[in-house]
Formats: structure tokens, sequence, C-alpha cells
């Protein structure tokens, strides 16, 4: 996200706009921790990870009572426009704020999830998806060295993008996500066949799957697999951290300078989204009642990369 924050303090600057952080999100709205930025906050941030600004999931701000004083902070601080960098959650704020007062909103799309509709990418999900591939490249060494099996339970929430899309990237042998239901019989069979002649085998299993996290599963399999060495690992938290990939502080900087422009021409309530190279809207209502879904071919591709003869 500081690669996008980055390029909408420049681009407000450029524009001799005073560019106004909020802290915390809507938390520090209803707060009015506001942050009048200048050029040199923004400075050697594109390579931090995070969000300098803080960022909060805020269930007071579903309060009219509690929404109303970040009116009257945004009214009194003469906030002309607001671009909001995050997931629908957010952008369901945003648009009630824009209802209740008439303020214009953009939307950037934000999560590693990369779940949100209208966008081939948000902001966050390409470093992410490196974090994961590098880790089970990692995952990948002790468990040939050892003759394991590995269950990577990987982010997502509902989705299962970084799960199918690092399975491809790492190799593994099989991918469990919530877009396809999981029959764990036909799993222990694939696990069996899979690890023929083999040193190792790894199953990355999406954090939202029907059958549950990687704990869950090795729990449900175990008792078929036996003479099998199983394992498990959850990556949790740190596939949210990390230096921003180029692709990543190319999209955020790209979709935060496009951002300001739809403002400055009197856009409103709309969401930024990539569709290959280009940038495009879509209404945020769009943004926030539909939802994307990984391209479940590549499940075919996954099994065509197995071929083991
Ligand atoms: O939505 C992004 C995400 O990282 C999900 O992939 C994950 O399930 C969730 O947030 C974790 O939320 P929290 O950090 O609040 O536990």
């Amino acid at each position: 996200m500081n690669a996008c924050i980055r390029a909408i303090v420049k681009s407000c600057l450029y524009s001799n706009i005073q560019p106004v952080g909020i802290r915390d999100g809507f938390k520090g709205m209803m707060e009015g921790d506001f942050w009048l930025m200048k050029y040199k906050d923004v400075d050697n941030i594109i390579q931090m990870g995070g969000t300098v600004l803080g960022t909060a999931r805020s269930k007071e701000f579903m309060e009219k009572d509690r929404r109303k004083q970040a009116i009257d902070n945004l009214v009194s601080q003469e906030i002309d426009g607001l671009i909001v960098i995050g997931g629908d959650g957010s952008f369901a704020g945003a648009q009630t704020l824009s209802q209740e007062m008439g303020i214009p909103v953009i939307g950037v799309p934000a999560t590693i999830d990369n779940d949100i509709y209208g966008t081939d990418h948000t902001i966050g999900y390409d470093t992410a998806l490196n974090t994961v591939t590098q880790a089970v490249d990692k995952i990948r060494d002790t468990a040939s060295s050892h003759h394991r099996i590995f269950f990577v339970e990987v982010m997502g929430r509902h989705a299962g993008f970084i799960a199918l899309n690092s399975a491809i990237a790492s190799g593994a042998e099989t991918v469990l996500i919530p877009e396809e239901t999981t029959d764990l019989e036909q799993l222990v069979a694939q696990i069996k066949s899979q690890n023929k002649g083999k040193r190792s085998s790894i199953i990355i299993v999406a954090e939202g799957d029907d059958a549950g996290g990687s704990m869950d599963i090795i729990r449900k399999v175990s008792p078929y697999l036996e003479g099998y060495d199983l394992k498990t690992s959850v990556l949790g938290h740190l596939q949210r951290g990390g230096s921003p990939s180029a692709f990543d502080r190319i999209l955020a900087t790209r979709m935060g300078a496009y951002a300001l422009e739809l403002l400055l021409s009197g856009k409103r309530n709309l969401m930024v989204g990539s569709q290959g190279d280009n940038l495009q809207t879509i209404t945020i209502q769009q943004g926030i009642k539909m939802n994307s879904t990984p391209d479940l071919t590549k499940l075919d591709l996954l099994k065509k990369m197995l071929t083991a003869h």
C-alpha cells in the first residue's frame, strides 16, 4: 500500500493539492487522526511493506453516530475527496460515507486475496504470491531431504488465488481451494499415486477450503496414510509483509495516480481496476457486491504437470 500512498501524495503535490493521510482507516477518521502529508513523508517508502498510514478493521464505523463524528472531522478538515485503499469492506464504508455526506470517493483495490471483482490484480497479491512460492521452495528442500509430505496452508480468506497460482509456481503436487469441493478419499489416492518414486510431495491448502485448514486435513487423512511422514506448515501472516514486488509497486503507483486523476476530472464512487496492462473503472457498488474467482482451468494444467512418466 505504501507505493500507492506515495503515488497519491506525489500526484496531489504535483497538482498543488494538499494530501491528507487518515491514520488507521475509518478508526482514524472517527478520531480525527489526520496527517497533512508532505513530499518527505513518502520519501523512501516505495520499497516498504505494510502502510505508513496504518489500517484497522473498524466495527464502530457501522454505527451512524460514530460515522457522524467521521463526517464532522472530514468537513472541518475541508476534505474534498476520498481515495480508499483496501478491500470490499473499506469500499462499503466509503460508499456509505459518500451517500451520507456527498463526498466523492474512489476505491483502489488492495488485498493479498486478489478476490475483488473488476481487477485482474489487487495491490499486494503478487508480493504474497512470490512470498508463498519462495516459502514452498524452502519447504521442498527439507521435504525431499527427509522424504516427507507437507500440507502447506496459505491465506486467501474465501478465495483460492494464492493457493492455485503458488501451486503452479512451486510445482506442488496438489492444491485444495475453496472453489472446488475437496474429496478426501480421492486426495488420499492422489497422494499415494503422486508420491510413488518421489522424495517429497507438497499439498497446498487454501485456508478457506471446505475440508478445513492444513491441520484439519492432515488429521482427517493420516489414518489412511500409514507409513507416510506427514507434516504441516501454516505460512500465516508472513504472507502480508515484506518488500513489495516490482509488479505491485508499478500497479500501486499507477492505480494511486489514476485515482486522483478521476477525482480531479469530477468522477465519483468508482473503483480502479487493472485489465491486462490497462487500467479501467467499475462502480464501487460492483466492487463491493461481486467477487472474482481464479481460473479453474489451471487445475487441469497442474494435473498435466504431474505427469511422472
Ligand atoms: O483479507 C486478507 C487476509 O490476509 C486474508 O487472506 C486472511 O484470512 C485475513 O486477512 C486475516 O485477517 P487478520 O489479519 O485480521 O487475522
